[in-house]
C-alpha cells in the first residue's frame, strides 16, 4: 500500500467560528479553555501560513489572546495519525507533554482529497464530537489496544488492519478465541461519508458502531464496564481523557467518540481514476487547436489543464482501466446505479442474491426494518481501494474481483427479492478484465498510521 507522507498543515487564528472545508459553525466550547473565546474579529492574515504547528507564532498568540485556533490539514494526512512523537513504548511523560500542548486541542479543519472532495456535503461529524488532534490520537491508541478485549488479544485492528486495507483477509472477522461470525469485515476508511454503519446499517453513527464490537461475545468478548475499567487502569489514558473530555469522563461513550474521530480521518487519497476524471473534460471537449487557443485566451483555465495533465501522467490509468471506466459508468453495465458519488456508494441496501442459496440465508437489512423488500439486502460498500481488501461481499464468499465481476455478469443469484437493477450483462472476457482493471485504478494513498505506540 502506498503511503502518503507529505501533508500540509496550517494553523489559523480564527474568530469563534469553526471553519470546516464545508462551511463554518460556532466552535463548541471544549475543555481546553482555548475555544471559549468567540469575540475576535475575522480571520487574521498573520496567523495563516505554511508553518508547522509546533513552530507557529499563532499558538502563542492564541493563548495570550484566547483566540480559537484551527488546525488545518489536507487529507490524507499522516500528521494526524503518526502518533505522539517519540520511539519505543509510549510513556506517561510523553503523553503529558503532548496533552499539555494547546494546539492539540484546537479544532481540526480539513480539506478532502481530489475526487472525494465531491462528497464534502456528505461528511458527517456530530456537533458534540468535533475533531481535535488529541482526540484523534487517543482514538488511534484505543483502535490498536487489545486491553479492551476479554483476554487481551483483540483490537479493532484485528479485523480492520491498515496492512490489509483496513479489513481482514479472511472470509469472516476473527475475534476472541478464534471465533468467527457470519459476516466479512468491511473496510474502516472513508467512513466519514456515511451515517449508517454495518452491512445492515444498524448503527446510526461511527460512535454507536464503535461500542458494538467491545461487548460482542465473538469479537472483543468483553463488556463496556470491564473495557472502561481496563482503560482506566492505564495512567496515560486517564491523563488524556481528563484533558480531552473533562474530569470523570472516562466512559464508553467517550471511548467511542475518540475511536470514531480516529476513523474519520482515515481518508484515502486521490487514485488514478480521480486524476483521470480531472483531465477528462479537457480530453472530451478540446482538441490541440482548442488547447492552443485556451492558452492564449484563458491562461487560468489553461493552467488548470496543465495541472490535470501532470496529475494524470503521474498517476496513469492503463488503457484497459480506461475502457473499464467507460463500462462501469455505462447504462449497459450500470455499476453506478448503486456505486455512485464520491465514495462509490448510494448508501442504500440491495439484494444481489449473495448467500441466498443457503438454507437459512442472512436476511441483512430485513432484520433491522422487518420490511419485506429488505430481505437479503445489504449496504452498498465503497469500492475505493477495493483491490486491497479481498475477500468480498457481506459473507466474504467471493475471493477475487474477477469472481465479483462474474457474479454481476450472470445477473446475481435469482431469488424472490433480487434487486431489479441486477440483470444478466453480456460481457466479453476483455470487458470483464477491463472492469477489474478499473477497480484497481481506484486505489489511492493512505495516511501513515502508527500501530505500535500505545500507553505503557
Ligand atoms: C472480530 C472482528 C472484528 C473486530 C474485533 C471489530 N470489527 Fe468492526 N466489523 C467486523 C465485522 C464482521 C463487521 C460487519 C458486521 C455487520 O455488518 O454485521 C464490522 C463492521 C464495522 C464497521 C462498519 C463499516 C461499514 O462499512 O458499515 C466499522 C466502522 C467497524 N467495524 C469498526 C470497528 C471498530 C472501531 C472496532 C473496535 C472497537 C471494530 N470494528 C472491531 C469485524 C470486527
Ligand atoms: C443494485 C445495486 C448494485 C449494482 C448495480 C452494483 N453493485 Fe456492487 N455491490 C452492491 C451491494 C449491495 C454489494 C454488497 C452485497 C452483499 O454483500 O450482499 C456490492 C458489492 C460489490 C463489491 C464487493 C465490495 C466489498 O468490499 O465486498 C464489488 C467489488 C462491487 N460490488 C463491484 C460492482 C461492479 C463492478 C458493478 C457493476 C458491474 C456493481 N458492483 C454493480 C450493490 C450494487
Amino acid at each position: 500500500m502506498r503511503r502518503h507522507m507529505l501533508s500540509v498543515s496550517r494553523v489559523l487564528v480564527a474568530s469563534g467560528l469553526l471553519c470546516l472545508s464545508f462551511g463554518c459553525q460556532p466552535a463548541a466550547a471544549e475543555k481546553t479553555g482555548l475555544s471559549n473565546s468567540t469575540s475576535v474579529g475575522g480571520l487574521e492574515g498573520s496567523g495563516e501560513g505554511q508553518a508547522s504547528i509546533s513552530e507557529t507564532g499563532a499558538e502563542g498568540d492564541a493563548i495570550v489572546d484566547e483566540r480559537v485556533l484551527v488546525v488545518q490539514v489536507q487529507l490524507p494526512s499522516s500528521e494526524l495519525t503518526a502518533g505522539i512523537p517519540g520511539d519505543g513504548p509510549l510513556t506517561t511523560a510523553q503523553i503529558q507533554s503532548w496533552i499539555d500542548d494547546p494546539v492539540n486541542h484546537a479544532p481540526v479543519s480539513f480539506e478532502l482529497p481530489l475526487g472525494l472532495n465531491k462528497g464534502t456535503g456528505q461528511v458527517h461529524i456530530p456537533e458534540d464530537n468535533l475533531l481535535t488532534k488529541a482526540k484523534i490520537e487517543l482514538g488511534r491508541q484505543l483502535y490498536f489496544d487489545t486491553r479492551m478485549s476479554g483476554d487481551g488479544t483483540i483490537a479493532c485492528a484485528s479485523c480492520h488492519h491498515p496492512d490489509f486495507g483496513y479489513a481482514r483477509p479472511d472470509q469472516f472477522g476473527v475475534g476472541i478465541k478464534g471465533q468467527t461470525g457470519n459476516r466479512n469485515s468491511p473496510v474502516s476508511y472513508n467512513r466519514l461519508f456515511s451515517r449508517a454503519q454495518f452491512w445492515d446499517g444498524r448503527a446510526d453513527s461511527l460512535e454507536t458502531q464503535a461500542k458494538g464490537p467491545i461487548q460482542s461475545p465473538i469479537e472483543h468478548g468483553s463488556n463496556h464496564e470491564d473495557a472502561v475499567r481496563a482503560i482506566a487502569g492505564v495512567e496515560g489514558y486517564q491523563i488524556q481523557f481528563e484533558k480531552i473530555f473533562g474530569s470523570g469522563s472516562l466512559n464508553i461513550d467517550n471511548i467511542a467518540r475518540a475511536i470514531a474521530s480516529f476513523e474519520r480521518v482515515i481518508v484515502t487519497g486521490a487514485s488514478g481514476f480521480d486524476y483521470y476524471e480531472q483531465l477528462k473534460p479537457f480530453l472530451d471537449d478540446f482538441n490541440e487547436e482548442d488547447l492552443a487557443e485556451l492558452k492564449e485566451e484563458d491562461p487560468e483555465a489553461y493552467a488548470k489543464y496543465e495541472v490535470a495533465k501532470a496529475g494524470a501522467e503521474e498517476h496513469p490509468m492503463s488503457d484497459s482501466a480506461i475502457r473499464g471506466h467507460a463500462l462501469f459508468f455505462s447504462e449497459k453495465v450500470g455499476c453506478t446505479a448503486c456505486h455512485v458519488g464520491a465514495n462509490f456508494t448510494d448508501e442504500k441496501y440491495h439484494n444481489l442474491g449473495i448467500g441466498m442459496d443457503q438454507e437459512k440465508p442472512d436476511l441483512g437489512r430485513f432484520s433491522e426494518t422487518n420490511d419485506d423488500k429488505d430481505r437479503g439486502a445489504f449496504k452498498t460498500p465503497t469500492i475505493r481501494n477495493v483491490a486491497l481488501s479481498a475477500p468480498y461481499m457481506h459473507d466474504g464468499s467471493q475471493k477475487t474481483l474477477e469472481e465479483v465481476v462474474e457474479w454481476y455478469a450472470k445477473g446475481g443469484h435469482p431469488n424472490s427479492h433480487l434487486s431489479d437493477k441486477i440483470k444478466k450483462i453480456d460481457l466479453t472476457a476483455e470487458d470483464k478484465q477491463d472492469l477489474v482493471d478499473f477497480m484497481h485504478a481506484l486505489t489511492g494513498d493512505f495516511p501513515y498510521v502508527e500501530q505500535q505506540r500505545i500507553p505503557e
